[in-house]
């Protein structure tokens, strides 16, 4: 049975000042009445043939998930507590031994929490296609063809073809530079990597084991003292501790030579920052994304949105982020919105 495993554990620093430690992006009703987790959750339940959800957030997000999983009335499905922040290669190591307690033939999509897809017919087509894939033993990655050369993304070089529109993969490479960015675009052959991942759970563990014994033998004595809560799953914090600091990509991916890509095109987007925000959205005949009460004249390309506190008032400007929140109020070149996680580094370290 496929199960959906739901990643929720990044904080979105981007997106600050909307975006705060606890109050994450994926949290938030950036688009639409839904935020980006529940969106995440009504799209894999309305896959067939799923099973219960796993979602895999930190602690301190719990009453946030249990509160919003209420709001869709999805089923809860188990919810697995982070201890501590040790990114995603541990992170689905815990719902991969999760999953084949209750099943040992248990296959995982793996999906983050803060994505948008806008054609889910085409998502759904391909997650069909993975499933086959993924019962030849494949890892399968989504790979998003590219429209642009985003550097904010890691990319895909696929390799031999494995039917089902897959493909076997030739390598990964993490966020590249422009240049390079842009030589893939024109080969043709890269993809984005989503960050979506469907294989059987046994079989990350076994990838696990071989490539890096030091995050499943943690994830494992973690898993090992879990105790269920109603729907919510603590592990041993300091057997979680110990496990190394390491994403699926560098962990798995990069290294397993039973790694496969599904490319796909489905209006996918990793709203990371706030230009993404407002290149998703939708905008006015000028271009703008107003939100809240605003008030405007003469203004182009900008995304605004107002509290409730206060009304926004702008004038020929172009090209601007204004986004308010009752204590603190961004005001950004749109195309300088990557570094508000200065700002918030900053923040940080001010304490
Ligand atoms: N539960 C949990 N625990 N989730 C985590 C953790 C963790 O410790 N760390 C990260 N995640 C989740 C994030 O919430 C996010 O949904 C997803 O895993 C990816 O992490 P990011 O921190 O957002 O990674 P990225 O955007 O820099 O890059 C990755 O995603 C891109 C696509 O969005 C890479 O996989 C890139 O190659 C990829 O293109
Ligand atoms: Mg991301």
């Amino acid at each position: 049975m496929l199960h959906p495993v739901v990643l929720s554990g990044g904080s979105g620093s981007r997106l600050w000042p909307l975006s705060r430690q606890n109050q994450p992006k994926q949290f938030l009703s950036l688009i639409g009445d839904h935020s980006l987790f529940q969106e995440t959750l009504l799209r894999a339940n309305a896959l067939p043939d799923t099973g219960a959800p796993v979602t895999v957030c930190a602690e301190d997000h719990r009453f946030m998930v249990g509160e919003q999983l209420q709001g869709i009335g999805v089923a809860n499905g188990a919810i697995v507590l982070e201890p501590s922040a040790r990114n995603t290669a541990p992170a689905i190591a815990l719902a991969a031994l999760h999953l084949v307690a209750e099943d040992p033939a248990a296959t995982m999509l793996v999906l983050p929490a803060d994505h948008l897809i806008e054609d889910v017919d085409a998502f759904r087509d391909a997650v069909a296609r993975a499933a086959v894939l993924a019962e030849q033993d494949w890892l399968v990655t989504f790979g998003i063809t590219p429209d642009y050369p985003e550097t904010g993304y890691g990319y895909i070089a696929r390799g031999d073809a494995l039917g089902e529109g897959g493909f076997k993969v030739d390598r990964f490479v993490e966020k590249p530079d422009l240049a390079t960015a842009e030589s893939y675009l024109a080969a043709g052959t890269y993809a984005w990597n989503s960050g979506m991942f469907l294989f059987k759970a046994q079989r990350y563990l076994d990838e696990l084991q071989a490539l890096a014994p030091a995050i499943l033998a943690a994830a494992r004595a973690a898993y090992a003292k879990a105790n269920r809560d109603l729907d919510f799953i603590r592990v041993g914090k300091d057997e979680f501790a110990a496990s190394p600091n390491d994403s699926i990509d560098y962990a798995v991916m990069e290294k397993t030579a039973r790694a496969a890509v599904v490319p796909v095109s489905c209006g996918w987007s990793d709203i990371g920052s706030w230009s993404s925000l407002w290149a998703v959205a939708e905008r006015d005949a000028d271009g703008n994304r107003y939100e809240g009460d605003v008030i405007s004249v003469d203004t182009r390309d900008s995304l605004v949105r107002a509290s409730d506190r206060r009304m926004i008032a702008t004038i020929g400007v172009e090209d601007l982020v204004i986004v308010d929140t009752p204590d603190a109020t961004l005001v950004a070149r749109k195309d300088r919105v990557q570094d508000v996680k200065t700002i918030v580094d900053k923040l940080k370290q001010a304490g």
